[in-house]
């Protein structure tokens, strides 16, 4: 595997040691890495509207922390304290290429599960404080130096400042420490308390942040996903009522109703699979429309044979689930229903981000899949 990052660790030692479980270093774990973007470049994004960023600056001396969103100015560039200060950028894989090529390293983990590539970049001092996170993070150092400390789990009891918006943890300690160069990794599982203070300036990082839905989300969503496709006629039934003593009393036997007709959509193999393939594959920024024109089959034949490619869209997300009968494609929160002959080229689009051969616009099956997902925005024409 290519610039697998674990170094000599197999992935199954990470995966049953460590993943979801403890904290690892891996030093030199991408010996050949280098940032995805400058620190100018990063700046200029967190302007534009569409991006999402935060500045966490800590005044110097005291123990105030200030947090503010993008899209900002260069004026408030310029007026940023010499030290202490971290700027963060959501999703650069979006807009940055080899910011998508890092994060496609860790394609280890299930594609569904990633959430996207965030990178920092700090002054002397900078870092965002003690805290933790509800997802599995990837801290990988890109250029200047970071020192690391991890703590104990936390968990939403676990006491934090209230007198400031960022997540700062009370009673923190660290149990372990080090100082991050250049291509150095730190894994940290969700709960485990972290703090990252920049050494010198230009001290940039990228975390690899996984999506982990809350059980709340989980079942708000499914709960939504039911009630569009329910019609009002499945109703709760009771031909075996029996007499009672009391008009009020809820007898377990009525319960045990309810909750069979919850269980019978919780069970349904299809439903739960329909719905969870739409969820997570629902794009991180959904507000990007696809081209008004449609695009015609023969432009794309022409593309292809002109050495271009068809890329997946930066934040698509692709993922499959294999069926009684037939497969599931789900991209971008939609489902397709792929039969045998497209099995192949759904596999691809799952596992490699583009297409740049003609073979597949040979057969009807598969130059009408591809042709649904380019006019949805999910693939497009590239050079
Ligand atoms: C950082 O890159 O400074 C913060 C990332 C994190 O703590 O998750
Ligand atoms: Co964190």
């Amino acid at each position: 595997m290519p610039n697998f990052p674990l170094g000599d660790m197999p992935l199954e030692t990470f995966l049953k040691e460590y993943w979801q479980k403890t904290p690892l270093l891996v030093r030199n774990a991408l010996p050949e890495v280098t940032s995805p973007i400058s620190a100018e470049e990063l700046a200029g994004l967190s302007c534009e509207e569409q991006v999402e960023s935060r500045i966490i600056i800590r005044e110097d001396g005291s123990d105030r922390w200030e947090l503010s969103h993008g899209p900002f100015t260069e004026t408030q560039f310029q007026d940023l304290p010499a030290s202490h200060w971290t700027l963060l950028v959501q999703a650069v894989d979006h807009w940055v290429p080899a910011a998508a090529d890092l994060l496609s390293t860790f394609n280890f983990i299930p594609n569904w599960r990633v959430d996207d590539l965030m990178i920092s970049l700090s002054g002397a001092g900078g870092g965002v404080g003690p805290h933790f996170d509800h997802y599995d993070v990837f801290l990988v150092q890109v250029s200047g130096r970071r020192q690391w400390e991890v703590g104990k789990v936390c968990d939403e009891r676990s006491p934090r400042r209230a007198d400031t918006p960022v997540m700062i943890l009370t009673e923190w300690k660290s149990t372990q420490n080090w100082t991050l160069e250049p291509g150095d990794m730190l894994y940290v599982p969700p709960g485990v308390s972290h703090s990252g203070v920049a050494v010198g300036d230009g001290c940039m990082t990228c975390s690899v942040g996984f999506r982990a839905p809350s059980h709340r989300d989980i079942i708000m969503s499914f709960a939504n996903y039911l009630g569009n496709k329910l019609g009002e006629e499945w109703r709760y039934t009771d031909p075996d009522l029996t007499p009672q003593a009391n008009p009020g009393y809820m007898t377990p036997k009525a319960l045990e109703r309810v909750r069979n007709i919850l269980r019978q959509y919780v069970d349904d193999p299809d439903l739960v699979g329909e719905w969870f393939g739409q969820y997570m594959t629902e794009p991180k920024y959904s507000d990007e429309e696809p081209d008004a024109e449609p695009h015609h089959f023969e432009d794309v034949i022409t593309h292809l044979s002109q050495g271009g490619m068809l890329k997946r869209n930066e934040g698509s997300r692709f993922a499959y689930q294999k069926r009684e009968e037939g497969t599931w494609l789900f991209v971008d929160g939609r489902a397709y229903s792929c039969n045998e002959a497209q099995m192949d080229l759904v596999e691809r689009l799952c596992a490699e981000v583009m297409i740049d051969d003609q073979t597949w616009v040979q057969r009807e099956e598969h130059i009408s899949l591809l042709m649904d997902l380019i006019n949805q925005g999910s693939l497009y024409l590239s050079d």
